[in-house]
This record gives structure tokens, sequence and C-alpha cells, in this order.
């Protein structure tokens, strides 16, 4: 057993953590198709990783016009409300905390998955070269359509609405996705954000729906049960900038009068290579910010102790690991190998790949 700070208790603004290992977001597109509300199938799934330190729940959609692949949960109606209450009572009564990932894909989208199959909505009129899942097959993400100014008030409702709806859900608290190429990276960054209003143009124009977004938030809430995950450096659903660590430094300055429970960072390119550009400093990064730091990206036991160890965060997340690893917990701290991740079963589909990966007690009873 290890004596590691990795497991060791945590406070993050108000969520308290029985060790510093997190589940990060994972897209697992099991929700009731009907609704997008969870079922048990995904209760069972988030209990088995309730040794978690904290589990961030898959993105889920704050709106259906914030829906962006089939089969993602969602957080603005009573079904889902309901859904994700047996999801909360179920790790909390094994011990453990969880927040929900606040999400509105923009124009990583498609009319197929839109009200009235309408056109998915962004800052400005441009396609991102990537792909979503409809249901069917995997489709190329069309030219979305430009928000109106006049918009944007609803869709700021809607982070309200949904946080309000979190707290209903019994959940420890919000992450706002602001990573990975949705809606308020496209905001941020210059090459998706093109407008010629308040919200586009300088940085201090472009931070401004991620500032309405936190006040509406932080409003519903309190700064202390709200975290936020940016992956500044990702190029992940065709997102780039022109000078990302400037972007992202003036960001993590915004951030802090909200006193924030935590900053999660994608570091590098996301599920990728976790190289950072000439010019790019996450460490820069974290050391402006004044709550919490979360990493992610590529972490295994030995370089998430030591990036625990070393004071250079103070939580890392996990993701893929967590997928084959129910107990990845108790695994890390015995230095025990990991199950292998079967990617056939990622995105979509019931149990198999979901809920029957083994405990290390269970692989080695079924060993006997
Ligand atoms: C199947 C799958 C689904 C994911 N879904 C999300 C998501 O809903 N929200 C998010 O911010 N990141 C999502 N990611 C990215 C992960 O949270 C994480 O950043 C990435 O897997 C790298 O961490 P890892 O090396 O520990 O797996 C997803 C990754 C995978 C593999």
């Amino acid at each position: 057993m290890s004596d590691a700070k990795l497991f060791s208790p945590a406070v993050a603004g108000a969520i308290e953590m029985k060790n510093r290992v997190v589940m990060a977001p994972l897209t697992r597109n099991r929700a009731q198709p009907e609704n997008d509300a969870p079922r048990d199938l995904n209760v069972e799934y988030y209990e088995q990783r309730a040794d978690a330190g904290l589990i961030i729940t898959e993105a889920s959609q704050i709106s259906p016009q914030g829906k962006g692949y089939a089969w993602t949960p969602g957080i603005y109606s009573d079904d889902q409300i309901e859904g994700w209450k047996k999801v909360t009572d179920a790790v909390h009564a094994k011990g453990g905390k969880i927040v929900i990932q606040l999400w509105h894909v923009g124009r990583i989208s498609h009319p197929v998955l839109q009200p009235g199959g309408a056109d998915p909505v962004a800052p400005s009129a441009i396609a991102a070269d990537s792909k979503t899942f409809d249901g069917t097959q995997f489709v190329g993400t069309p030219k979305p359509r430009a928000l109106d100014a006049s918009e944007i008030p609803g869709i700021i409702e809607d982070y309200r609405t949904a946080t309000v709806n979190a707290r209903k859900a019994g959940f420890d608290g919000v992450e706002i996705h602001a990573a990975n190429g949705y809606l308020i990276d496209q905001f941020l960054r210059d090459s998706s954000n093109k407008r010629d209003d308040a919200y586009g143009g300088s940085i201090e124009n472009r931070t401004r729906f991620l500032k309405e977004v936190l006040d509406a938030v932080v409003g519903a809430w309190d700064g202390g049960h709200v975290g936020i995950r940016l992956s500044p450096f990702s190029n992940a659903n065709d997102i780039s900038d022109s000078n990302p660590q400037e972007l992202f430094s003036q960001v993590v300055r915004l951030l802090n009068p909200y006193n924030l429970a935590y900053l999660h960072l994608v570091e590098g390119q996301t599920g990728g290579s976790r190289e950072i550009p000439e010019g790019g400093d996450l460490g820069v990064l974290y050391a402006l910010f004044n709550g919490a730091r979360m990493a992610n990206n590529g972490y295994d036991h030995d370089s998430a102790i030591e990036a625990v160890d070393s004071g250079a965060v103070d939580l890392v997340a996990f993701g893929r690991p967590f997928i084959a690893n129910p107990d990845l917990v108790t695994r890390l701290k015995k230095n025990a190998a990991l199950n292998e991740l079967d990617r056939d079963t990622l995105y979509g589909g019931g149990a198999k790949g979901y809920t029957d990966y083994p405990t290390l007690e269970q692989a080695s009873v079924a060993a006997e």
C-alpha cells in the first residue's frame, strides 16, 4: 500500500474528497434513448467507481440544443433530475463525491440531433472538421448557424437552470465544460469566433460568454461548488487559437474572483500527446489560479503520484483507466496491473464494456 499524497484527503472549495484520484468526464452514450435520462445501468456504473475521491460525470447537455451525440444524458428535465438523483444517492451511499459536467456542444452537432432538425449554433458560421454519432453512424459536423446576440441570454439561462437542477439532483457541485472545442471553447478561440460584436474580437470580448456563464452558474450555487475544465493546447474538435497562452492566462485571471473549487486542465492533446506547443506553459496557468488544481491526460501510477507529491497539482483525473478499472484507486494504491480498455464498447451499447470490467478481487476469484 502506498502512503503517497495522491491517496490522502483533499478539499476543493466546498468539496471534501477522501483521496485525490478523480474520475474524468467520460461520454458513454448509454442514457435512456426516449428522454436522455440516466437509467439503472448508469447508476451501477457510477456506483462501481465511487472509490474515486471525486467523480465528474460524463458531459450532460444543459438543453436540447446543447446536445451533440446520440444517447448522451441531459440535466434540463424532471426525468433527468430523477435519474441523476439515483446516481448521486448511490455514489454518496458508498462515500463518494460527484459533480456533473455541464455541456453545450455548439457546432459539434448535427440537425438530426437538434430540436426541429435545426442547424447547430455557434459563435460564427464556420464548420468544424469533426464528426458526431447520430445513433446510427458517424456523420460530419455541418456548418452551424451563427448565434444572434439576442439568443445568448437564453443559453446563459439554460446554464443557470442546469445548475439549479444539479442541486436538486443531489450533486456535490458542477463542472463547467469549457474544453475540447465545444461551445464555450468556440467563443474563446479566434479560429471559431469571428464575431464583430461584444462577444468577438479582443480576448476580453471572446471571454465574455464564459464570464456570463460563470455569473449564472456561481449565482445559482456558489464558487465553492463549481469547477471548470479547460484544454488550452488541445485541438480537439478542430479548435485552435493564435495565442493560447495569452488567451488562457486571461481566462484563468478572470476565474479567480469567483473563488471556484478547482481548475481542471487537459494537458496537451485530449487523449493524445502531452506535448505543449512552443510558448505554452501549463505551470504558469496553474500558478495564476487561486483554487485547487486538477491535472488530466495520460497519467499513470508513477506520474500521478509524482504530480501530487511534487506540488505541481492537487488532484489528478483519470479517464480511460477508470473506464476499464472500476477499482482504480485500489489498483493504484497496490501498483497493480490495470485491465485493458475495450475500444469497441466505448460509445453506446449496454453492460458489456461498461459495468462488466472486473475488480482485482473479482479477477483473482475468477483465476482460482
Ligand atoms: C470515451 C471517452 C469519452 C470522453 N468524454 C468526455 C466528456 O464527456 N467530457 C470531457 O471533458 N472529456 C471527455 N473525454 C476526455 C477525457 O475526459 C480525458 O480528457 C481523456 O481521456 C484523457 O485522459 P486519460 O488519458 O486519463 O484517458 C472523453 C474521453 C474518452 C476516451
